[in-house]
């Protein structure tokens, strides 16, 4: 079943002699539970895409579809936050968790934000805890966390909506190997277990071979795709050739 799918969709950024277009025609669809990597140079519009996405910037031309719907105005506010709240869970580079709140505070937020009982969020909450494996680290601060588990938390916190579509950008940027990892492990069971759909940019290879397919992104167009049966070493080896190819497009 298709979760989103995008057409024609076209950004443009400064006027006159000084614009960017940052996103140039882009079209693709993703089916629910599929994991989908987008890899590109720097400046090629991965980040536009997720925030246009997420509604958290609008597009100039083109359709969004979730779950096969029209998404209309679903930029325009009062719209834009209600169609964030429902369908979005983002996941950020730098975590994005708020320090002077718990572990299970920051969880809690977005169902807070909804007006959902406490008595039920307390319920989600520690479900979502169990899930990335931090219901002991539940009373503590992000800052007294590792990184890999801070993003686990941050993750929690997007998933505890039932968002239709997680979209995280850079999300190990920040970690080393072994926490991106933990952190590539939970976006495969959310997959796998979860149907989750999920939307992950990178620069890494190893993060990009988790993915069911990798769209290279240059200069705002989709000029390459990956359909990836399994993640082994041969899948992050035609990967990064494929980006290797897609960068030295710049030379
Ligand atoms: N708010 C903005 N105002 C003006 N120009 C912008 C804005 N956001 C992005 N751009 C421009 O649009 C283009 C695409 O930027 P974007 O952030 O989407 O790239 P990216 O692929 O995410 O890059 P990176 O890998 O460095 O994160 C770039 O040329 C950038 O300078
Ligand atoms: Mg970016």
């Amino acid at each position: 079943m298709e979760a989103l799918r995008i057409e024609n969709i076209s950004k443009a950024y400064g006027i006159k002699k000084n614009k960017i277009l940052a996103l140039n025609d882009i079209s693709f669809s993703l089916n629910k539970g599929e994991l989908l990597a987008i890899m590109g140079s720097s400046g090629s519009g991965k980040s536009t895409l997720l925030n246009i996405l997420g509604a958290l910037d609008s597009p100039d031309s083109g359709k969004v579809y979730l779950n096969g719907k029209l998404q209309k105005e679903y930029h325009i506010e009062p719209f834009a936050t209600k169609y964030r709240s429902k369908n979005i869970g983002f996941i950020f580079q730098s975590f994005n968790l708020l320090r002077d709140l718990s572990v299970e505070e920051n969880v809690a937020l977005p169902l807070i934000l909804q007006g959902v009982n406490s008595k039920e969020v307390g319920k989600k909450v520690k479900e979502e805890l169990e899930l990335v494996g931090l219901e002991r680290w539940k009373k503590h601060r992000p800052l007294e966390l590792s990184g890999g588990q801070q993003q686990r938390v941050a993750i929690a916190r997007a998933k505890i909506t039932e968002p239709n579509l997680l979209l995280a950008d850079e999300p190990t940027g920040n970690l080393d190997y072994n926490t991106s990892l933990e952190v590539l492990n939970i976006f495969k069971m959310m997959r796998e277990k979860l149907n989750q759909s999920i939307i992950i940019v990178t620069h890494d290879p190893m993060v990009a071979s988790y993915a069911d397919r990798v769209l290279f992104f240059y200069d705002g167009q989709i000029v390459d795709e990956y359909e990836n049966k399994e993640n082994n070493k041969e899948s992050i080896d035609i990967i990064l050739e494929k980006f290797k190819g897609v960068i030295s497009k710049h030379d």
